[in-house]
Protein backbone atom coordinates (compact mmCIF):
# COMPACT_ATOMS: atom_id res chain seq x y z
CA UNK A 1 0.00 0.00 0.00
CA UNK A 2 0.90 3.52 -0.93
CA UNK A 3 1.37 6.19 1.54
CA UNK A 4 -0.43 9.08 -0.31
CA UNK A 5 -3.34 10.09 2.21
CA UNK A 6 -6.79 10.16 0.34
CA UNK A 7 -7.33 13.54 -1.13
CA UNK A 8 -3.94 13.60 -2.08
CA UNK A 9 -3.79 16.09 -5.09
CA UNK A 10 -2.49 14.41 -8.23
CA UNK A 11 -2.25 16.28 -11.45
CA UNK A 12 -0.47 18.47 -13.70
CA UNK A 13 1.44 22.11 -14.47
CA UNK A 14 1.96 24.43 -17.38
CA UNK A 15 2.15 28.10 -17.34
CA UNK A 16 0.41 30.42 -19.78
CA UNK A 17 3.25 31.62 -22.00
CA UNK A 18 3.90 28.55 -22.84
CA UNK A 19 0.50 27.24 -23.62
CA UNK A 20 -2.12 29.83 -24.44
CA UNK A 21 -0.92 31.45 -27.46
CA UNK A 22 -3.57 33.78 -28.52
CA UNK A 23 -1.22 36.62 -27.48
CA UNK A 24 -3.03 39.52 -28.91
CA UNK A 25 -6.14 38.63 -28.97
CA UNK A 26 -9.10 39.01 -25.92
CA UNK A 27 -7.33 42.24 -25.31
CA UNK A 28 -4.50 40.54 -24.18
CA UNK A 29 -1.10 43.00 -23.95
CA UNK A 30 1.90 41.85 -24.32
CA UNK A 31 4.30 39.97 -21.97
CA UNK A 32 8.19 39.97 -21.40
CA UNK A 33 7.44 36.27 -22.85
CA UNK A 34 6.46 37.42 -26.12
CA UNK A 35 9.26 39.57 -26.79
CA UNK A 36 11.28 35.64 -27.20
CA UNK A 37 12.48 34.14 -30.42
CA UNK A 38 12.54 31.06 -30.55
CA UNK A 39 16.19 29.24 -29.59
CA UNK A 40 17.46 25.96 -29.80
CA UNK A 41 19.57 23.09 -28.21
CA UNK A 42 22.40 24.65 -28.27
CA UNK A 43 21.47 28.06 -29.53
CA UNK A 44 20.47 30.65 -26.59
CA UNK A 45 17.15 32.43 -26.80
CA UNK A 46 17.50 35.78 -28.15
CA UNK A 47 15.04 38.75 -26.63
CA UNK A 48 14.10 41.51 -29.01
CA UNK A 49 12.96 44.95 -27.71
CA UNK A 50 10.33 44.84 -31.12
CA UNK A 51 8.48 42.19 -32.40
CA UNK A 52 10.13 41.09 -35.53
CA UNK A 53 7.53 40.11 -37.52
CA UNK A 54 9.23 37.75 -39.99
CA UNK A 55 10.87 35.78 -36.60
CA UNK A 56 9.17 33.25 -35.25
CA UNK A 57 7.88 33.89 -31.42
CA UNK A 58 6.96 30.63 -30.06
CA UNK A 59 4.50 32.01 -27.27
CA UNK A 60 2.38 33.42 -29.91
CA UNK A 61 0.97 30.48 -30.88
CA UNK A 62 2.58 28.11 -28.11
CA UNK A 63 -0.13 24.87 -27.95
CA UNK A 64 -3.13 27.20 -28.41
CA UNK A 65 -4.25 26.01 -24.95
CA UNK A 66 -6.46 29.60 -25.28
CA UNK A 67 -8.41 28.27 -27.74
CA UNK A 68 -8.70 24.46 -27.34
CA UNK A 69 -8.51 24.32 -23.73
CA UNK A 70 -12.20 22.52 -23.55
CA UNK A 71 -10.28 20.17 -25.31
CA UNK A 72 -7.52 19.50 -22.89
CA UNK A 73 -9.19 19.91 -19.77
CA UNK A 74 -11.32 16.65 -21.17
CA UNK A 75 -8.28 14.86 -21.34
CA UNK A 76 -6.82 16.07 -18.17
CA UNK A 77 -10.50 14.78 -16.70
CA UNK A 78 -9.78 11.65 -18.12
CA UNK A 79 -6.63 10.73 -16.47
CA UNK A 80 -8.42 11.19 -13.39
CA UNK A 81 -7.02 14.58 -12.36
CA UNK A 82 -7.00 16.29 -8.93
CA UNK A 83 -5.63 19.32 -9.68
CA UNK A 84 -4.51 21.43 -12.43
CA UNK A 85 -1.59 23.71 -11.88
CA UNK A 86 -2.05 27.14 -14.84
CA UNK A 87 -0.90 30.43 -14.43
CA UNK A 88 -2.77 33.55 -15.52
CA UNK A 89 -1.32 35.93 -17.80
CA UNK A 90 -0.91 38.94 -16.12
CA UNK A 91 -1.46 40.84 -19.71
CA UNK A 92 -4.62 39.19 -20.33
CA UNK A 93 -6.06 40.91 -17.19
CA UNK A 94 -3.98 44.29 -17.25
CA UNK A 95 -2.65 44.60 -20.81
CA UNK A 96 0.23 47.02 -19.90
CA UNK A 97 0.44 45.57 -16.37
CA UNK A 98 -0.29 49.80 -15.15
CA UNK A 99 -4.14 50.15 -16.52
CA UNK A 100 -6.95 51.34 -13.79
CA UNK A 101 -9.02 48.88 -14.95
CA UNK A 102 -9.20 45.15 -16.28
CA UNK A 103 -9.83 43.64 -19.03
CA UNK A 104 -12.61 41.92 -19.18
CA UNK A 105 -12.74 40.06 -22.06
CA UNK A 106 -9.32 38.54 -19.95
CA UNK A 107 -11.01 37.69 -16.91
CA UNK A 108 -14.14 36.03 -18.86
CA UNK A 109 -11.94 33.98 -20.63
CA UNK A 110 -10.24 32.59 -17.03
CA UNK A 111 -14.03 32.33 -15.55
CA UNK A 112 -14.57 29.67 -18.48
CA UNK A 113 -11.25 27.78 -17.63
CA UNK A 114 -12.48 27.31 -13.99
CA UNK A 115 -15.83 26.63 -14.77
CA UNK A 116 -14.33 24.21 -17.39
CA UNK A 117 -12.01 22.08 -14.85
CA UNK A 118 -14.97 22.47 -11.77
CA UNK A 119 -17.00 20.08 -14.82
CA UNK A 120 -14.11 17.98 -14.17
CA UNK A 121 -13.78 17.71 -10.34
CA UNK A 122 -10.53 19.44 -10.81
CA UNK A 123 -8.89 21.89 -8.60
CA UNK A 124 -7.43 25.00 -9.90
CA UNK A 125 -3.72 25.97 -8.66
CA UNK A 126 -2.67 29.09 -10.23
CA UNK A 127 0.40 31.24 -10.30
CA UNK A 128 -0.32 34.93 -10.76
CA UNK A 129 2.92 35.60 -12.22
CA UNK A 130 4.98 32.43 -14.39
CA UNK A 131 7.52 34.71 -16.14
CA UNK A 132 4.99 36.98 -17.81
CA UNK A 133 4.84 40.08 -16.16
CA UNK A 134 3.49 42.85 -18.92
CA UNK A 135 5.91 43.98 -21.18
CA UNK A 136 4.69 47.79 -20.45
CA UNK A 137 5.88 47.72 -17.14
CA UNK A 138 9.56 46.39 -18.40
CA UNK A 139 9.90 49.52 -20.58
CA UNK A 140 8.41 51.95 -18.67
CA UNK A 141 8.82 50.80 -14.56
CA UNK A 142 12.17 48.73 -15.21
CA UNK A 143 9.72 45.91 -14.00
CA UNK A 144 10.14 45.36 -9.99
CA UNK A 145 13.18 47.73 -10.04
CA UNK A 146 10.36 50.07 -8.98
CA UNK A 147 8.31 50.16 -5.95
CA UNK A 148 5.24 50.80 -8.02
CA UNK A 149 5.61 47.55 -9.95
CA UNK A 150 4.76 46.15 -6.56
CA UNK A 151 1.02 48.30 -6.66
CA UNK A 152 0.34 47.08 -9.81
CA UNK A 153 1.41 43.40 -9.37
CA UNK A 154 -0.77 44.02 -5.90
CA UNK A 155 -4.02 45.51 -7.69
CA UNK A 156 -3.74 42.66 -10.03
CA UNK A 157 -3.97 40.02 -7.55
CA UNK A 158 -6.42 41.63 -5.54
CA UNK A 159 -8.83 41.76 -8.64
CA UNK A 160 -8.49 38.24 -9.76
CA UNK A 161 -8.34 36.90 -6.35
CA UNK A 162 -11.62 38.68 -6.07
CA UNK A 163 -13.45 37.59 -9.10
CA UNK A 164 -11.98 33.99 -8.45
CA UNK A 165 -12.75 33.29 -4.98
CA UNK A 166 -15.49 31.11 -5.28
CA UNK A 167 -13.30 29.02 -8.09
CA UNK A 168 -9.82 28.99 -6.63
CA UNK A 169 -8.52 27.88 -3.69
CA UNK A 170 -5.04 27.20 -4.27
CA UNK A 171 -2.54 30.13 -5.52
CA UNK A 172 1.21 30.72 -5.84
CA UNK A 173 2.58 34.46 -6.05
CA UNK A 174 5.85 34.10 -8.31
CA UNK A 175 6.97 31.46 -10.02
CA UNK A 176 10.88 30.20 -9.17
CA UNK A 177 10.73 33.52 -7.17
CA UNK A 178 14.40 32.55 -6.50
CA UNK A 179 15.26 33.03 -10.07
CA UNK A 180 15.93 36.56 -9.06
CA UNK A 181 18.93 34.96 -7.03
CA UNK A 182 20.53 33.95 -11.06
CA UNK A 183 21.34 36.75 -13.31
CA UNK A 184 18.77 34.65 -15.22
CA UNK A 185 16.01 36.03 -13.49
CA UNK A 186 16.89 39.80 -14.08
CA UNK A 187 14.37 39.88 -17.14
CA UNK A 188 12.20 36.93 -17.50
CA UNK A 189 10.99 37.18 -13.85
CA UNK A 190 11.17 40.92 -12.33
CA UNK A 191 11.41 42.64 -15.63
CA UNK A 192 14.66 44.54 -15.09
CA UNK A 193 16.10 45.42 -18.85
CA UNK A 194 19.41 46.90 -19.48
CA UNK A 195 20.51 48.31 -22.33
CA UNK A 196 22.11 45.20 -24.78
CA UNK A 197 20.64 42.63 -23.62
CA UNK A 198 20.10 39.98 -26.31
CA UNK A 199 20.02 36.70 -24.16
CA UNK A 200 16.83 36.02 -22.27
CA UNK A 201 18.68 33.93 -19.58
CA UNK A 202 22.15 35.45 -19.63
CA UNK A 203 21.10 39.22 -19.71
CA UNK A 204 23.27 42.48 -19.32
CA UNK A 205 23.24 42.47 -15.22
CA UNK A 206 23.21 44.86 -11.90
CA UNK A 207 23.18 42.83 -8.68
CA UNK A 208 22.31 45.27 -7.04
CA UNK A 209 19.22 46.08 -9.03
CA UNK A 210 18.11 42.54 -9.32
CA UNK A 211 18.41 41.90 -5.57
CA UNK A 212 16.53 45.17 -4.68
CA UNK A 213 14.23 43.86 -7.27
CA UNK A 214 13.79 40.46 -5.98
CA UNK A 215 13.23 42.73 -2.65
CA UNK A 216 10.33 44.36 -4.09
CA UNK A 217 9.19 41.09 -5.04
CA UNK A 218 8.73 39.38 -1.72
CA UNK A 219 6.80 42.84 -0.90
CA UNK A 220 4.61 42.02 -3.80
CA UNK A 221 4.14 38.67 -2.63
CA UNK A 222 3.40 39.27 0.94
CA UNK A 223 1.50 42.09 -0.34
CA UNK A 224 -0.77 39.49 -2.20
CA UNK A 225 -1.09 36.57 0.43
CA UNK A 226 -2.30 39.28 3.23
CA UNK A 227 -4.60 40.87 0.37
CA UNK A 228 -6.23 37.14 -0.72
CA UNK A 229 -6.53 36.05 2.93
CA UNK A 230 -8.82 39.00 3.46
CA UNK A 231 -10.78 38.22 0.52
CA UNK A 232 -11.21 34.57 1.24
CA UNK A 233 -10.18 33.36 4.75
CA UNK A 234 -10.39 29.58 3.66
CA UNK A 235 -7.51 30.78 0.58
CA UNK A 236 -3.88 28.51 0.45
CA UNK A 237 -1.38 30.89 -0.72
CA UNK A 238 2.26 29.10 -1.14
CA UNK A 239 5.52 30.25 -2.57
CA UNK A 240 7.05 28.88 -5.16
CA UNK A 241 11.04 27.91 -5.22
CA UNK A 242 13.36 26.41 -8.42
CA UNK A 243 14.90 23.83 -5.86
CA UNK A 244 18.23 23.30 -6.98
CA UNK A 245 19.40 20.51 -4.44
CA UNK A 246 23.29 20.35 -4.73
CA UNK A 247 25.93 17.65 -2.93
CA UNK A 248 29.14 18.56 -2.25
CA UNK A 249 31.68 16.78 -5.02
CA UNK A 250 33.61 15.01 -2.16
CA UNK A 251 33.53 15.15 1.49
CA UNK A 252 36.50 17.16 1.54
CA UNK A 253 34.65 20.27 4.37
CA UNK A 254 35.86 22.56 1.74
CA UNK A 255 33.44 21.31 -0.49
CA UNK A 256 30.84 20.58 2.21
CA UNK A 257 31.22 24.20 3.28
CA UNK A 258 30.77 25.67 -0.15
CA UNK A 259 28.09 23.54 -1.03
CA UNK A 260 26.17 24.42 2.20
CA UNK A 261 27.08 28.29 1.38
CA UNK A 262 25.16 27.79 -2.28
CA UNK A 263 22.62 26.02 -0.98
CA UNK A 264 22.06 28.67 1.38
CA UNK A 265 22.02 31.11 -1.10
CA UNK A 266 20.13 29.19 -4.24
CA UNK A 267 17.94 27.23 -2.31
CA UNK A 268 16.98 28.80 1.39
CA UNK A 269 17.03 32.52 0.79
CA UNK A 270 13.87 32.94 -0.67
CA UNK A 271 12.04 30.07 1.21
CA UNK A 272 13.22 32.06 4.97
CA UNK A 273 11.83 35.24 3.68
CA UNK A 274 8.21 33.68 2.46
CA UNK A 275 7.87 31.08 4.86
CA UNK A 276 9.48 33.13 8.21
CA UNK A 277 8.98 36.48 6.91
CA UNK A 278 12.96 37.15 7.34
CA UNK A 279 16.07 38.00 5.86
CA UNK A 280 18.00 35.29 7.35
CA UNK A 281 21.46 35.66 8.56
CA UNK A 282 23.83 34.65 5.60
CA UNK A 283 22.42 36.59 3.57
CA UNK A 284 23.08 39.41 5.22
CA UNK A 285 26.89 38.53 5.20
CA UNK A 286 26.45 37.68 1.33
CA UNK A 287 24.98 40.94 0.71
CA UNK A 288 28.06 42.74 2.44
CA UNK A 289 30.63 41.10 1.07
CA UNK A 290 29.16 41.75 -2.24
CA UNK A 291 28.23 45.05 -1.89
CA UNK A 292 24.90 44.70 -1.88
CA UNK A 293 22.67 47.12 0.10
CA UNK A 294 18.32 46.28 0.38
CA UNK A 295 16.52 49.82 1.12
CA UNK A 296 13.60 48.40 2.94
CA UNK A 297 10.15 50.81 2.91
CA UNK A 298 9.02 51.92 6.34
CA UNK A 299 6.57 49.26 6.27
CA UNK A 300 8.33 46.33 4.63
CA UNK A 301 9.26 44.01 7.82
CA UNK A 302 6.22 44.20 8.86
CA UNK A 303 4.48 42.97 5.83
CA UNK A 304 6.80 40.02 5.13
CA UNK A 305 6.03 39.24 8.99
CA UNK A 306 2.62 39.48 8.06
CA UNK A 307 2.79 38.03 4.52
CA UNK A 308 4.09 34.42 5.07
CA UNK A 309 2.57 31.73 3.09
CA UNK A 310 0.76 29.23 3.70
CA UNK A 311 2.30 25.96 1.57
CA UNK A 312 5.46 25.57 0.35
CA UNK A 313 5.98 24.32 -3.62
CA UNK A 314 8.62 23.57 -5.65
CA UNK A 315 9.72 22.65 -9.10
CA UNK A 316 12.62 19.51 -8.59
CA UNK A 317 14.28 17.98 -12.22
CA UNK A 318 17.63 17.37 -11.48
CA UNK A 319 20.27 17.70 -8.98
CA UNK A 320 24.15 19.03 -9.36
CA UNK A 321 27.56 18.83 -7.35
CA UNK A 322 29.71 21.27 -6.07
CA UNK A 323 33.50 21.76 -5.82
CA UNK A 324 36.24 24.26 -4.21
CA UNK A 325 37.97 23.23 -7.02
CA UNK A 326 38.38 24.20 -10.37
CA UNK A 327 38.55 22.30 -13.49
CA UNK A 328 35.92 19.94 -12.83
CA UNK A 329 33.36 18.77 -15.50
CA UNK A 330 30.02 20.09 -15.87
CA UNK A 331 27.08 19.34 -16.83
CA UNK A 332 23.44 21.04 -17.91
CA UNK A 333 20.64 21.77 -15.29
CA UNK A 334 17.43 23.96 -14.90
CA UNK A 335 18.38 27.69 -15.01
CA UNK A 336 21.95 26.59 -13.67
CA UNK A 337 24.90 24.43 -14.70
CA UNK A 338 26.54 22.22 -12.02
CA UNK A 339 28.93 19.59 -11.58
CA UNK A 340 28.64 16.47 -12.88
CA UNK A 341 27.68 13.67 -10.33
CA UNK A 342 29.59 10.20 -11.55
CA UNK A 343 26.40 8.33 -9.81
CA UNK A 344 23.53 9.97 -12.10
CA UNK A 345 22.39 9.37 -15.70
CA UNK A 346 21.42 12.81 -17.39
CA UNK A 347 18.52 13.10 -19.90
CA UNK A 348 19.02 14.09 -23.37
CA UNK A 349 19.16 18.10 -22.64
CA UNK A 350 22.30 16.90 -19.89
CA UNK A 351 19.86 17.21 -16.73
CA UNK A 352 21.04 14.58 -13.78
CA UNK A 353 18.00 12.67 -13.06
CA UNK A 354 17.74 11.64 -9.52
CA UNK A 355 14.72 10.63 -7.87
CA UNK A 356 16.15 9.92 -4.27
CA UNK A 357 17.50 13.11 -4.50
CA UNK A 358 13.74 14.39 -4.45
CA UNK A 359 13.09 12.54 -0.99
CA UNK A 360 16.13 14.14 0.40
CA UNK A 361 15.18 17.30 -0.70
CA UNK A 362 11.16 17.16 0.57
CA UNK A 363 12.74 15.82 3.97
CA UNK A 364 14.89 18.96 4.37
CA UNK A 365 12.17 21.02 3.53
CA UNK A 366 9.99 19.66 6.15
CA UNK A 367 11.90 19.87 8.54
CA UNK A 368 13.22 23.27 7.85
CA UNK A 369 9.30 24.78 7.54
CA UNK A 370 7.21 21.95 8.89
CA UNK A 371 4.45 23.28 6.49
CA UNK A 372 2.88 21.53 3.66
CA UNK A 373 4.30 20.69 0.50
CA UNK A 374 4.02 20.32 -2.78
CA UNK A 375 5.95 19.19 -5.78
CA UNK A 376 4.25 22.06 -8.15
CA UNK A 377 7.27 20.70 -10.81
CA UNK A 378 8.77 17.42 -12.44
CA UNK A 379 8.64 15.46 -15.58
CA UNK A 380 11.38 14.67 -18.00
CA UNK A 381 11.78 16.43 -21.54
CA UNK A 382 12.58 14.00 -24.17
CA UNK A 383 12.60 14.17 -28.06
CA UNK A 384 9.20 11.41 -28.46
CA UNK A 385 8.48 9.45 -31.82
CA UNK A 386 5.29 8.72 -33.59
CA UNK A 387 5.36 5.01 -34.48
CA UNK A 388 3.62 3.68 -37.60
CA UNK A 389 0.43 2.61 -36.16
CA UNK A 390 0.13 6.24 -34.38
CA UNK A 391 1.44 5.58 -30.86
CA UNK A 392 3.92 6.90 -28.60
CA UNK A 393 5.86 4.77 -26.69
CA UNK A 394 7.54 6.66 -23.88
CA UNK A 395 8.48 4.50 -21.36
CA UNK A 396 11.51 6.24 -20.41
CA UNK A 397 9.08 9.14 -18.74
CA UNK A 398 6.78 6.61 -17.08
CA UNK A 399 10.39 5.55 -15.47
CA UNK A 400 11.33 8.70 -14.84
CA UNK A 401 8.37 9.49 -12.72
CA UNK A 402 7.69 6.05 -11.28
CA UNK A 403 11.10 6.30 -9.63
CA UNK A 404 10.73 9.93 -8.34
CA UNK A 405 6.78 9.00 -7.15
CA UNK A 406 8.41 6.20 -5.44
CA UNK A 407 10.91 8.32 -3.68
CA UNK A 408 7.96 10.81 -2.55
CA UNK A 409 5.81 7.88 -1.08
CA UNK A 410 8.62 7.04 0.70
CA UNK A 411 9.36 10.70 1.82
CA UNK A 412 5.54 10.56 3.44
CA UNK A 413 6.66 7.25 5.14
CA UNK A 414 9.49 9.44 6.29
CA UNK A 415 6.88 12.11 8.12
CA UNK A 416 6.84 14.31 5.01
CA UNK A 417 3.82 16.38 4.98
CA UNK A 418 3.55 16.11 1.37
CA UNK A 419 -0.29 17.78 -0.20
CA UNK A 420 0.28 17.27 -4.15
CA UNK A 421 2.16 16.89 -7.06
CA UNK A 422 1.71 18.15 -10.66
CA UNK A 423 3.80 16.56 -13.21
CA UNK A 424 5.45 19.58 -15.46
CA UNK A 425 3.80 19.93 -18.73
CA UNK A 426 1.12 17.51 -18.67
CA UNK A 427 0.37 18.45 -22.16
CA UNK A 428 3.23 19.48 -24.36
CA UNK A 429 4.33 22.92 -24.53
CA UNK A 430 7.01 25.46 -25.15
CA UNK A 431 10.29 24.81 -23.33
CA UNK A 432 11.00 28.09 -21.12
CA UNK A 433 14.72 27.66 -21.68
CA UNK A 434 15.28 26.78 -25.27
CA UNK A 435 12.46 27.79 -26.95
CA UNK A 436 11.77 24.37 -28.68
CA UNK A 437 9.03 21.71 -28.77
CA UNK A 438 11.26 19.00 -29.20
CA UNK A 439 11.70 18.93 -25.83
CA UNK A 440 8.69 17.66 -24.63
CA UNK A 441 7.43 16.74 -21.21
CA UNK A 442 3.92 15.67 -21.62
CA UNK A 443 1.28 13.01 -21.52
CA UNK A 444 -0.42 14.37 -24.27
CA UNK A 445 1.72 14.66 -27.52
CA UNK A 446 1.05 17.90 -29.58
CA UNK A 447 1.66 17.98 -33.17
CA UNK A 448 4.01 21.27 -33.74
CA UNK A 449 7.78 21.47 -34.55
CA UNK A 450 10.54 23.38 -33.32
CA UNK A 451 9.96 25.94 -36.42
CA UNK A 452 5.96 26.10 -35.53
CA UNK A 453 4.82 23.76 -37.76
CA UNK A 454 2.22 21.28 -37.88
CA UNK A 455 -2.02 20.25 -36.81
CA UNK A 456 -1.72 21.29 -33.31
CA UNK A 457 -3.45 17.33 -32.97
CA UNK A 458 -3.71 15.77 -29.69
CA UNK A 459 -3.05 12.56 -28.65
CA UNK A 460 -2.60 10.21 -26.02
CA UNK A 461 0.75 8.82 -25.20
CA UNK A 462 1.50 5.45 -23.29
CA UNK A 463 2.39 7.88 -19.81
CA UNK A 464 -1.59 8.69 -20.07
CA UNK A 465 -2.47 5.56 -19.53
CA UNK A 466 -0.05 4.97 -16.64
CA UNK A 467 -0.88 8.25 -14.91
CA UNK A 468 -4.65 7.65 -15.65
CA UNK A 469 -3.77 4.30 -13.29
CA UNK A 470 -1.92 5.45 -10.69
CA UNK A 471 -4.12 8.20 -9.98
CA UNK A 472 -7.34 6.05 -9.77
CA UNK A 473 -5.18 3.64 -7.55
CA UNK A 474 -3.87 6.96 -5.09
CA UNK A 475 -0.08 5.76 -6.12
CA UNK A 476 -0.98 1.88 -5.38
CA UNK A 477 -0.37 0.90 -9.16
CA UNK A 478 3.29 2.26 -10.33
C1 LIG B 1 10.95 25.58 -14.77
C2 LIG B 1 9.94 26.59 -15.26
O1 LIG B 1 12.13 26.23 -14.48
O2 LIG B 1 11.36 24.57 -15.65
C3 LIG B 1 9.10 26.15 -16.43
O3 LIG B 1 9.10 27.00 -14.20
C4 LIG B 1 9.97 25.38 -17.40
O4 LIG B 1 8.50 27.29 -16.98
C5 LIG B 1 10.51 24.15 -16.69
O5 LIG B 1 9.32 25.03 -18.58
C6 LIG B 1 11.29 23.22 -17.58
O6 LIG B 1 12.30 23.91 -18.23
P1 LIG B 1 12.46 23.84 -19.82
O7 LIG B 1 13.54 24.78 -20.12
O8 LIG B 1 12.78 22.43 -20.12
O9 LIG B 1 11.15 24.26 -20.38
Amino acid sequence: MANFKEGFLWGGAIAANQCEGGYKEGGKGLSVSDMVKGGTHSEPRIFTPTIDEAQYYPSHEAVDFYHRFKEDIALFGEMGFKVFRMSIAWSRIFPNGDDEQPNEEGLQYYDQVFDELRKYGIEPLVTLSHYEIPYNLVTKYNGFASRKTIDFFVRYAETVMTRYQNKVKYWLTFNEINIGVLNAGGLLSMGILHEGTREMFNPIDDPQIRFQGLHNQFVASAKAVIAGHKINPEFKIGCMIAHMTMYPHTCNPSDVLLCQHRDQIMNSFCGDVQVRGTYPGFIQRHFRENGISIAFGDDDEAILKAGVVDYYTFSYYMTSCVSHESGKEFTAGNLMNGIKNPYLQASDWGWQIDPVGLRYTLNQLHDRYGIPLMVVENGLGADDTIDQSGNIHDDYRIDYLRRHVQEMDEAIADGVNLIGYTMWGCIDLVSAQTGEMKKRYGFIYVDKDNAGEGTLERKRKDSFYWYKKLIASNGDEL
